[in-house]
Parts: C-alpha cells; sequence; structure tokens
C-alpha cells in the first residue's frame, strides 16, 4: 500500500513503551489483575494532517479481550480521563473517549473474526471506520479523536490476558501531509552558538543528561541537539533499567539516548555500572551468595560495556562508593557487603576487559572543591592509580546550591591535584538548586547568583587541562530531579521550564566565549569611569555611570528586569565597597548606577569579576551633574513634538515642545529606591531649580525630573523659543550646567 509503514519490524522505540515487549516480528504485552494499556508515548507516532488508517493484526487466546488503541491526546488533567482521546478497536466493540468525562462511548458490531485477527482504525473525512479482517464493521462520526495533530499507538489489555501483535502498520493516502514521526531521529536545528560551539575549539565537550521519557516533547530535543555536544542518560543506562530481570537485558531506552546523539552528532557518556543505588528487586532480594553476586556484577558489567562498544566514549564503572557523610570512608551496600572492599578495583578491571577502549572513570558527590570528602576521593583514586586499576579520570557531579558551593579557587585546585596523578575531571552532573515558590519559581538575585556559581566552575574547569567534559543533570527546570529529591528547591538548570535560557545560560555562555578563558583581574582604565553618556568624571545621586577598562566581565550582559540586579555575568560594582545596580557588563565596560545614597566628594568604584576584584578608582559626586545624551556627531538625544528624534534633517519648529533626555538629576521631590524605576503618579521632579537654553536664548522649562519607567533617567521638557539652526542646547540644574550638544530648531 503506497505510504505503508511496518512498525513492527520497525518498531524502534515503540517496544519501550511500558509493558511492551519487543522481539523480531512481533510485539507482546499482557495484563494481570488490572487492565494493560501500554501506549507508545515515547514514539514513533503519526503525525497527522488529514486522513490516515492504522492496521494491526492481532493475537490471543481469548481475542475478545485485545483492542488496538489510538491515543489522539494523552490524559492532561487530575482526572485519568481530563484531555484523554483515545479509541480502542476490537472484534466486537469500539470504545471511545473525547476527554470531556470518564465515561466512553461504546460502538458494538459482531464479526466472525477470533484467534488471529486484523483491525484496522480508519478516518475518512469526517468519518472514523473499523474494519475487521478486511469487512467493514462500523462506521461513526469522528468526535474530533485527533484534532492534536498526534495518533500514538498502544493496546489494551483486559485482565490475565496476553497479546501478541504480529503486524502493525499505518497508512496515509498517496501525497499527503501526514508522517511517522521518531523522536530519536530528529536531528535538532543548530545555531551555530551553542554552548556546544563555543565549548569546541575548547576541546571541551558539553553535556547534559537526558531522559527518553521526555523524548514526546519537541522542545527538548531541539534544545538538546542545538547546545549539547555529549549526552549521558539520567537513569536509561543504570542497573535497574538495563538489567530489569536476572540475567535478562533490555536496552531499549538506552538505545533511544544512543540513537538521538548519533542522529544530532553527539557522543555518549555511561552512566553507571556500579552503584549502591537503583539495584532491581531481584538482585537485592535474590539471596545470592557472594560467589553468585559476584558474577552477576561482571556479567553486568560485560553485557552492558560491550552493548555499548563503539557508541559510547567513557563509563563511570563505580558511582559514589564513598559515604555522603563523614568519616567519607566505603559506604554500605550491596556491592560492599557482597564482594567486600575490592569490588572496587575489581569493577574496573572487569570493565577495562570488555572493553579495553572505554576510558573509564570514578564519580562522586560533595567533593568538588577542596575539603574532607574531596580527600577521600582523591585518596581512593590516587590508591587505584598506584595499584594500577585502570582508572581514567573522575566525575565531579556538583550537585550544590549558592550558599555552599565550592569556590573557584578549590575547584580548580582539586582539578589540578587529580591532572597530577594522570586522571582526566569532567563536571559531569552540575546542577544549582534554588529555593523556589509553590509555582516553583526562583528569586531574581538567586538566578543572578546561580549564574555566578555556574560561571565559575566553568571557569575553573577551563583553567584546567585535565577538565574534558562539562555536564549539566538534565536541560529545562521542567524535568529536573530536584524538585522531587530536595522539597522546596528547583530552578536548578540552565533553562527555565519553557526553555528560555536563564542568565545561568548567559553565564556559560560567556565563560566559554571569554578569550581571556579564566577570570582575570579587571583593569579600570585610566580617567575611565564617566556619567554615561558623557566625559566628565562628575557625577550626581542616582545618575548612569559608564567604566571602561578590560577583563570587567567574561562577556556582554544585559541587565534582565527592574529592580537592577547587582551581579550580573558574575560582575560586580563596588561603591565605597557595596554593590551597586547594574545595567549591562561586558570586558570592556560596564554600566552601574550610582546609589542615592552616595554622599557629596569622593568616592571609590571597584569593579569584581568572578570575585577577582579591580584597584579601586575614584570619581566625585555632586548634588547634580547634568549630562544631555548625544548621538552621531554631538547631537543631543532630543524628541521632537512629534515624538520623532530631532536631528539635522528633523528640526523642531520654534515654539512647538522638545524633550531633552539627560543623565545625572539633582535631589526630587519623590525620592525613588536606587535600581527601581521611577513612576508616573507623582512624578519625581527635579527639586533644584531648572532652566534651558538653546542657541543661548532662554526656553521655557515645563517639567524637569525622571523619565517614569527608567531607572537613572532624565528628562526636561522645554518650549522652543524663537531661533533657527543647529544650535547648543544647555540645561542647568540648580548651578551645575550640561554639556552643550546641538539641537536643530527651523
Ligand atoms: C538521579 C536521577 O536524576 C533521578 O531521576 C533518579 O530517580 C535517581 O538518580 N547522583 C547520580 C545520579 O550519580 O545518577 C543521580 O540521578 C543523581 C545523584
Amino acid at each position: 500500500m503506497p505510504g505503508a509503514q511496518d512498525l513492527v519490524t520497525t518498531s524502534g522505540s515503540l517496544g519501550c513503551a511500558d509493558g511492551i515487549t519487543a522481539s523480531p516480528g512481533s510485539l507482546s504485552a499482557s495484563a494481570g489483575t488490572d487492565y494493560a494499556t501500554p501506549v507508545g508515548y515515547g514514539g514513533p507516532w503519526l503525525q497527522l494532517q488529514g486522513d490516515f488508517s492504522v492496521i494491526a493484526t492481532l493475537a490471543s487466546s481469548a481475542p475478545a479481550n485485545v483492542f488496538l488503541t489510538l491515543v489522539g491526546a494523552p490524559n492532561s488533567g487530575a482526572e485519568w480521563w481530563q484531555g484523554l482521546k483515545r479509541i480502542d478497536a476490537g472484534i466486537n466493540t469500539a470504545t471511545y473517549w473525547t476527554g470531556d468525562s470518564a465515561t466512553s462511548v461504546n460502538v458494538p458490531y459482531s464479526t466472525t473474526a477470533s484467534g488471529t485477527f486484523t483491525v484496522e482504525v480508519a478516518r475518512i473525512g469526517g468519518q472514523v471506520a473499523i474494519n475487521l479482517n478486511g469487512v467493514q464493521t462500523a462506521s461513526f462520526a469522528d468526535p474530533g479523536l485527533f484534532t492534536s495533530g498526534r495518533a500514538f499507538f498502544g493496546f489494551n489489555i483486559a485482565p490475565n490476558t496476553t497479546l501478541s501483535v504480529t503486524a502493525l502498520a499505518a497508512t496515509m493516502p498517496e501525497g499527503g501531509a501526514s508522517t511517522l514521526y521518531t523522536p530519536d531521529l530528529q536531528v535538532a536545528a543548530r545555531s551555530g552558538t551553542g554552548l556546544r560551539d563555543l565549548a569546541a575549539p575548547e576541546n571541551l565537550l558539553m553535556g547534559a543528561a537526558v531522559n527518553p521519557s521526555y523524548f514526546n516533547d519537541s522542545n527538548y530535543l531541539q534544545t538538546i541537539g542545538r547546545e549539547y555536544a555529549l549526552a549521558v542518560a539520567e537513569n536509561a543506562f543504570k542497573f535497574g533499567e538495563t538489567e530489569p530481570a536476572a540475567h535478562v537485558f533490555n536496552f531499549c531506552a538506552a538505545d533511544q539516548v544512543v540513537a538521538y546523539a548519533k542522529a544530532n552528532g553527539m557522543r555518549v557518556r555511561g552512566h553507571n555500572l556500579v552503584w549502591s543505588q537503583d539495584l532491581p528487586d531481584w538482585l537485592t532480594n535474590g539471596d545470592y551468595n557472594p560467589q553468585q553476586a559476584q558474577s552477576i556484577l561482571q556479567e553486568h558489567i560485560t553485557t552492558v560495556l560491550n552493548h555499548f562498544q563503539g557508541q559510547a566514549i567513557d563509563w563511570d564503572v563505580v558511582n559514589e562508593a564513598l559515604s555522603y557523610s563523614p568519616p567519607y570512608d566505603l559506604m554500605s551496600s550491596y556491592w560492599l557487603t557482597q564482594l567486600g572492599p575490592d569490588y572496587v578495583a575489581e569493577a574496573y578491571q572487569w570493565a577495562h576487559e570488555a572493553d579495553p577502549s572505554m576510558k573509564l572513570f570514578y564519580n562522586d558527590a560533595g567533593g568538588e572543591g577542596l575539603g574532607d570528602k574531596s580527600d577521600a576521593i582523591y585518596n581512593l583514586v590516587k590508591g587505584l592509580v598506584q595499584a594500577g586499576v585502570p582508572l581514567d579520570g573522575v566525575g565531579l557531579e556538583m550537585h550544590i546550591d549558592v550558599p555552599t558551593a565550592p569556590s573557584q579557587a578549590d575547584i580548580s585546585a582539586n582539578m589540578a591535584r587529580l591532572a597530577a596523578l594522570g586522571l582526566e575531571v569532567h563536571v559531569s552532573e552540575m546542577d544549582v538548586r534554588l529555593p523556589v515558590d509553590s509555582d516553583g519559581v526562583a528569586d531574581r538575585l538567586d538566578l543572578a547568583s546561580q549564574a555566578t556559581v555556574y560561571a565559575g566552575v566553568m571557569n575553573a574547569c577551563r583553567a584546567n587541562a585535565n577538565c574534558t567534559e562539562f555536564l549539566t543533570w538534565g536541560v529545562t527546570d521542567a524535568y529536573s530531579w530536584i524538585p522531587s529529591s530536595y522539597p522546596g528547591y528547583g530552578a536548578a538548570l540552565p533553562f527555565d521550564a519553557q526553555y528560555e535560557p536563564k542568565p545561568a545560560y548567559m553565564a556559560l555562555s560567556s565563560a566559554l566565549s571569554s578569550s581571556a578563558g579564566v577570570a582575570q583581574t579587571p583593569i579600570i582604565g585610566t580617567d575611565g569611569i564617566v556619567i554615561h553618556g558623557g566625559v566628565a568624571a562628575v557625577v550626581s545621586p542616582g545618575s548612569l555611570v559608564d567604566i571602561y577598562g578590560t577583563n570587567l566581565s567574561g562577556d556582554a550582559t544585559l541587565s534582565i528586569g527592574l529592580p537592577l540586579l547587582t551581579t550580573l555575568g558574575g560582575t560586580q560594582v563596588l561603591v565605597n565597597g557595596a554593590p551597586a545596580p547594574l545595567i549591562y557588563v561586558s570586558p570592556g565596560q560596564v554600566i552601574f548606577q550610582l546609589p542615592y545614597s552616595a554622599a557629596a566628594g569622593p568616592v571609590l568604584v571597584q569593579v569584581s569579576s568572578n570575585g577577582i576584584p579591580s584597584l579601586a578608582a575614584a570619581i566625585t559626586v555632586q548634588a547634580a551633574a547634568p549630562s544631555i545624551l548625544t548621538y552621531g556627531n554631538n547631537l543631543a538625544v532630543v524628541q521632537n513634538q512629534d515624538y520623532t528624534v530631532n536631528s539635522p534633517t528633523n528640526c523642531a519648529a520654534p515654539g512647538s515642545y522638545l524633550i531633552v533626555y539627560l543623565i545625572g538629576s539633582g535631589p526630587l521631590n519623590n525620592p525613588v529606591a536606587t535600581g527601581a524605576p521611577a513612576v508616573s503618579n507623582p512624578l519625581s521632579s527635579e527639586a533644584l531649580s531648572t532652566t534651558a537654553t538653546i542657541g543661548g536664548v532662554p526656553a521655557t522649562v515645563t517639567f524637569a525630573g525622571l523619565t517614569p519607567g527608567d531607572v537613572g533617567l532624565v528628562q526636561v521638557n522645554l518650549k522652543v523659543p524663537q531661533v533657527s539652526g543647529n544650535l547648543p542646547l544647555q540645561i542647568t540644574v540648580g548651578t551645575y550646567a550640561s554639556n552643550m550638544p546641538s539641537v536643530c530648531v527651523r
């Protein structure tokens, strides 16, 4: 049939659906004491436009108990039926749910089908037709089951029944636009500026833990392939997942990760083979003696590594062998109990025998910087190296929070001492959990601090040539292990739940693109501090101020939202030691707001980049310091009465009104908080008398004060006097006169 796709022999990930077992040429599933309804939400599914039909050959000793299930939309509410659009077709009835009620609609019919039968569900125009063994048995108006544009394949099986599926195919009319969509083969569009692209010249692989349970989310797939060059499975490579029953291996989900990585030019990191957690019940409750446990572990390691030979580049062989609290000795576990402390070294030997080309890692948590846990890890791996155990490196997990994050210097020192043992290091599972509200939302200031923590770890990695991989434990805050493992915490990853890059992403991107490679001492240029838009080193409280210099930050970062933050991309401006609100940071220029609390006289300004402070430079604060903003060749930033920008070819008429924009207000009659935008009601007006001249002729000032909605921006509204030409404009606040850029009047 044109357009037909056989989904059994090319079943791909359909066999990964919970409860479906794939073997060559057939799928099977069975129900215990409850109905079983395995559905392949992980794909492949039909991406629908117009008509289609799905045909399956089902076999069961109780044929009336088995159904082909198609789902147009999965459950999306609290109750199982909410949003669920589903149809089950069996030998004598079709049943459907429309998502609005728990009650289904039954369409009975009679056939002679039995034993092995073929059932087809076709959507033709506005009708759904059911065919049994090629004969139409029912047709009814489609209640909109597939309006989502998708159809997921599944089966429904009554209690105590076994189903075998020997054929499953979808057909679409020739020339139609429907397709069979296979998530793990989706190729993400590359931006050329993703983290993976920025890290490539550094010989650093940027990676993420991925989870095929989320492969039905195309944003997820697009983000991973665009940003990362390395995938580790969050769970799919672990013991319980890969060996669900004794000596029975299932690499279905694992292979989806590998397939996706391959389709997107990504490498694969393996995690893990020997851990105290994620062990299946068949093992821990299995009453095995030590010899048996040892041979189970060796078989597991060998089988998994053989399966991934040539597919993965490295593996965490032993994971978290040391306890999570002092004295950080080997933690009690099934493996320690059964095999004794030699299990660690033995596991590496078996792994090396299984695949001598695989790089083998030890992975652990809580010892990323310096300290007792870090020493314990160091001593463990040093012992292994000295004993000639085949160990290539150490994974530093980096599940951290802001208050207790290890410092960049300590992480760097730890990486360096591991390098001295001849070991590589990976930042293997980074996330930085933040306290969140009940909606999972973190404080903006915490998001900024989080960015600084990410930048520090990246800078430590870049400073050590043996740091070859940097992975985050997940991609988006929508799918992270943190909220369930650390209640009250979340927002730990570089992308938010809507896949918007967070400040943490910007920080990683900046740290990767900074040519300096590692944080360097920021240097404020000589005469490098001036009022924003001007040239004078004289400022007033609340003014925006420019700092010019070098190494002022890792890279360019614009402030996000109001009120302004005091840390951007790891950079702070310290005014007499206290951080001031920031508008913009870049290696060569920083814009900050001078706090309203600054007293008249000299103040000291420092730039601190990733914790490294510059020398202090002085600026002079006075009551007012008006500085008209300029553009082009000393043209004043002025709006004409029609709100267009005044220029030599767009002059204002005498008698019309202008808005002049400047920096450096005097005292205000309605004070505004530092870093906060000015409000419109009541306006914040200049307390000192403000006057204006154009071409030396006085202009009537109708308003002088802060521009509502902006930080530190002053506006003066004035009436143009009877003058003509490109003329100097000057504003005077109290006794302080501004610069004199030109404005055009004609
Ligand atoms: C976590 C996964 O993220 C969870 O989905 C799972 O339920 C438990 O394991 N250290 C490790 C990882 O080495 O394997 C853990 O992953 C997180 C802590």
